[in-house]
């Protein structure tokens, strides 16, 4: 029988590091957050105030529809927000435990075959899971837009917290949280997902082996922490059904609030609002109003669109942040994603 081979956790000793993984990419460069460059400051607007939708116009709504999602409810009727959201995290996951080039190599190869066969059908699948392949290889390993830790780091970058309690709303598989847990230890994570999949799957399969660049609290100096060596709770819940009181310091979402119509923005900009102690930090981001991101909703449309999603710019994001009772302390955007970090005014 072949035996495992033993994988080696990352260290210290591998500051300065960046490498492709089958599924991912690690970097440990910058350990000291120095020149991460990769937040960009936006500063677009300085009195939220005196902004209003007139001039900046309404978010961008991606209309395509995964064909799974169609197909259900050709026999079904209208799918609801929680399955719409189950079909979402069992098709994405696939996407972030596959090994990339080796997928890749099979779908060319299988192109090949169908060409050579004149299996026109087969051939326009095929090439479909070919261009979907290539441009995740690109995006999310090479590029490491959706992860985003340099991104991510900056935003999170120099914040007023010690050993916090973070909650995290819609945390899928939770990366965002383990991130900043990672700059700021000692505290607690709760994450928070009604699809229990998230918990079993997302978050139970997120590799154990994924270096979260952070700090050492005893000496202050940059260190590698991994999912296990963490403190995290994982609630399935509603989060509308939570049972908190006003207790954490940080209260984090990632791509929730463009999953909102209009109507519903304010319920969910409260549910942020509604654990925070006085003095806390909401931490939002949601995905960027740009053609590679509009190009990705397409291309990707089978894999990522069964839910009602926007596409805004960050005047429009803070906006919404703004009306919902927040003073915006930093706004701006990273790769993918606008960010912002807010208190409730
Ligand atoms: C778009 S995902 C967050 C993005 C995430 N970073 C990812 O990679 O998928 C939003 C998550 O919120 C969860 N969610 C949405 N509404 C919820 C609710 N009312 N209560 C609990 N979880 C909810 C969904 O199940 C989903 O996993």
């Amino acid at each position: 029988m072949e035996q495992a081979q033993e994988v080696p956790f990352y260290t210290e000793e591998d500051f300065g590091k960046t490498e492709l993984l089958p599924s991912y990419r690690v970097d440990l460069r910058n350990p000291q957050n120095e020149e991460l460059d990769a937040f960009i400051n936006a500063n677009v607007v300085a009195d939220w105030s005196q902004l209003t939708w007139k001039q900046i116009g309404k978010p961008y709504e991606v209309r395509t529809v995964a064909k799974s999602k169609q197909e259900w409810e050709r026999d079904h009727g209208e799918m609801t927000v929680k399955t719409s959201w189950e079909f979402f995290n069992r098709s994405f996951h696939e996407w972030f435990v596959k090994d990339v080039p080796g997928a890749l190599a099979d779908s060319k190869k299988e192109l090949r075959k169908h060409l050579a066969r004149f299996h026109w059908h087969e051939v326009k699948e095929a090439l479909g899971e070919t261009v979907r392949l290539s441009f995740w290889n690109y995006v999310h390993r090479v590029q490491d837009g959706v992860w985003d830790p340099r991104g991510k780091r900056a935003l999170f970058e120099g914040l007023d917290l010690n050993k916090p309690r973070i909650l995290f709303l819609g945390a899928a598989e939770g990366y965002e949280a383990m991130q900043l847990h990672a700059m700021y230890p000692e505290g607690e994570i709760v994450m928070v997902d009604y699809d229990d999949f998230c918990r079993t799957d997302r978050f139970g399969h997120f590799p154990d082996r994924y270096p979260f660049l952070g700090m050492n609290s005893r000496t202050g100096l940059p260190r590698v922490w991994h999912k296990n060596q963490m403190n995290i709770h994982y609630e399935v819940d509603d989060i509308r059904n939570l049972p908190f009181g006003k207790e954490f310091d940080v209260v984090l979402s990632v791509g929730l609030l463009e999953h909102f119509p209009d109507e519903f923005k304010a319920e969910a900009l409260d549910w942020h609002r509604k654990f925070l102690k006085p003095g806390g930090y909401a931490i939002m981001t949601t995905p960027r109003l740009q053609w590679k991101s509009k190009l990705f909703y397409t291309v990707m449309a089978d894999v990522m669109n069964h839910t009602y999603r926007e596409l805004m710019d960050i005047r429009q994001m803070g906006l919404y942040v703004y009306e919902g009772g927040f003073e915006i302390l930093r706004h701006g955007y990273i790769k993918a994603h606008n960010g912002i970090v807010a208190r409730p005014r």
